[in-house]
């Protein structure tokens, strides 16, 4: 026995010193469980060009009836982006969504206290639900639990889903929307364990609103769900005292609890970087087991799932922020310019979400446009793509159906924050049909990989196509002139023989392999 733990230890030892070496095991029944679509979503918050020059740009030569951008929105669809939350974010807690309805000359125009910029108000509910409609996509609202509560949201639930006969559903109706919006899935407030959100909260005081809003919002419209703040970010100091709680009070009333997480690298250390997808899969199972412990405690049958609605890489626009001048109507602020090193960690954070799968629910990219985004634009000018906005459209169109664990045998490494970082990352996704397997791998080190991978479970499988992401420098980015500097291709470095798969997985890639069952 003891000869045998010997060797076992002895084997890791070799294969720690043998760095351009990795092994995948993959299985049928490694099942985490179904995707749930929803955790590919985004995020459109009334904040710097999001809205105003993002999706809504009337005088541009693109623009559609309703003033809005179709380059975006076309681009909103080739993400087949399933859910976009709005109106934010710690905007929403000073907002006032009446006025954002109705004529639009009549529309105020207010300090929005969140971002010091100055609300027009050209864009409100019935824009959002309609830009949505145009989109393809569903959406994901949240109430003001900051400066209001109960009431006004109650009221927005009947505005946006009652169909009519009532104050205002028949609003909705006079503004032109005689359908209900139908939106199902609602976030009681924003962020509210943090001291930067207007109207701040304790978590007793917390639980307690989100617990009466919550109950007369399903009073409204019982078919929606309802999410409840969990802390802004696993370094609060109330975190998981924040979540156990509000749970406490909000348990029976809600169905999922908020995670919120962006990760920045202002020490410029990529292995340290990159290794805080450690960090992310720690944060969700200690909020999982913080979920469950309520349930026990409550002797409660439903469980609270997750919905990460807020995540990305986020910190290039610092300084420039620190320049911003206040009440602009749409101003630049927070257009963090992505390099190849941040796509590589959106991979990691993707491939997070989809280990997860049996508890995230849903998740939203922060944010779709402009600000900390995918898309990027210009005013009345042009569209482009940047480095992060491909691995999550490889996630969100390959990514559907059922997530499987790989169990992944490669080097490690030490980093300033983390120990024992796998340099290889990965997930595997069964599609909805069963007719692919797809393969999300990602490389952290700077060495090729060679991965063995034994797929003698998927008889007669073949690799349909692997796209790979590299780039020659990690600190490349896209532009509008340089659309195209750091973008995916497809690879033919792998060999599938007899049931095994022998693939070179690139120094610093993300890779995609696409296998036909
Ligand atoms: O996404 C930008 C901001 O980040 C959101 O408004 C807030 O919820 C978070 O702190």
């Amino acid at each position: 026995m003891e000869e045998d733990k010997n060797m076992e230890q002895n084997k890791a030892k070799k294969h720690e010193g043998d760095p351009g070496k990795a092994v995948m095991k993959l299985d049928r029944d490694f099942q985490i469980g179904e995707i749930d679509k929803r955790i590919y979503g985004s995020f459109i918050e009334h904040i710097g060009r999001a809205v105003y020059g993002g999706i809504y740009d009337p005088g541009h030569p693109l623009a559609d009836d309703c003033g809005f951008r179709r380059d975006v929105i076309e681009l909103t669809r080739e993400l087949q982006v399933p859910i976009v939350r709005y109106p934010g974010g710690n905007f929403v807690s000073g907002y006032n969504w009446e006025d954002g309805i109705g004529p639009k000359d009549k529309r105020p125009k207010r300090t929005e206290l969140a971002w010091f910029a100055v609300e027009n108000n050209q864009m409100g509910t019935d824009e959002f639900c309609e830009w949505s409609r145009r989109a393809g996509t569903d959406v994901m609202m949240a109430v003001n639990l900051g400066t209001r509560g109960a009431d006004a949201a109650r009221n927005l639930v009947e505005y946006c889903n009652f169909s009519s006969g009532t104050y205002w559903s028949d609003l909705r109706i006079q503004n032109g929307y005689k359908e209900p919006h139908n939106v199902r899935l609602w976030n009681l407030g924003n962020e509210m364990d943090g001291p930067w959100q207007i109207g701040h909260k304790t978590a007793q005081e917390y639980g307690r609103l989100a617990s009466e809003t919550a109950k007369v919002m399903k009073w409204v419209d019982p078919t929606i769900e309802l999410v409840a703040c969990g802390s802004s970010n696993s370094g609060m100091d109330t975190c998981y005292d924040w979540e156990t709680t509000v749970l406490d009070h909000a348990y029976d009333f809600v169905d999922y609890i908020s995670m919120h997480q962006y990760y920045g690298n202002q020490e410029d250390d990529t292995p340290n970087f990159l290794a805080n997808t450690m960090d992310m899969d720690h944060f969700i199972e200690n909020i999982i087991a913080t979920c469950d412990y309520i349930q026990a405690k409550k002797r409660s049958k439903k469980k609270i799932n997750i919905s990460f609605d807020e995540w990305n890489v986020w910190y290039h626009a610092f300084p420039e922020n620190e320049k911003a001048v206040k009440w602009q109507e749409g101003p630049s602020f927070n257009e963090d310019i992505y390099n190849f090193e941040d796509a590589l960690l959106v991979g990691g954070m993707l491939i997070s979400l989809l280990r997860h799968a049996n508890r995230v629910k849903v998740a939203c990219q922060a944010q779709l446009v402009n600000v900390i985004a995918p898309i990027m634009t210009e005013n009345g000018g042009r569209i482009w793509k940047q480095t992060i906005y491909y691995p999550y459209l490889h996630a969100s169109v390959y990514g559907r159906g059922t997530a499987l664990d790989v169990l992944v045998d490669s080097p490690k490494y030490d980093s300033k924050d983390f120990t024992d970082v796998p340099i290889l990352d990965a997930v595997a996704v069964e599609s909805e049909e069963k007719d692919y397997l797809t393969i999300f791998a990602l490389n952290k080190g700077m060495q090729d990989l060679v991965t063995d991978c034994d797929l003698r479970d998927y008889p007669g499988c073949h690799v349909e196509e692997m796209l790979v992401y590299t780039s020659p420098d990690l600190k490349l980015s896209n532009s509008a002139d340089c659309p195209d500097r750091v973008v995916p291709h497809t690879s033919s470095d792998y060999k599938l023989e007899d049931g095994r798969l022998t693939v070179k997985l690139a120094a610093y890639s993300w890779n995609v392999i696409r296998i036909r069952l």
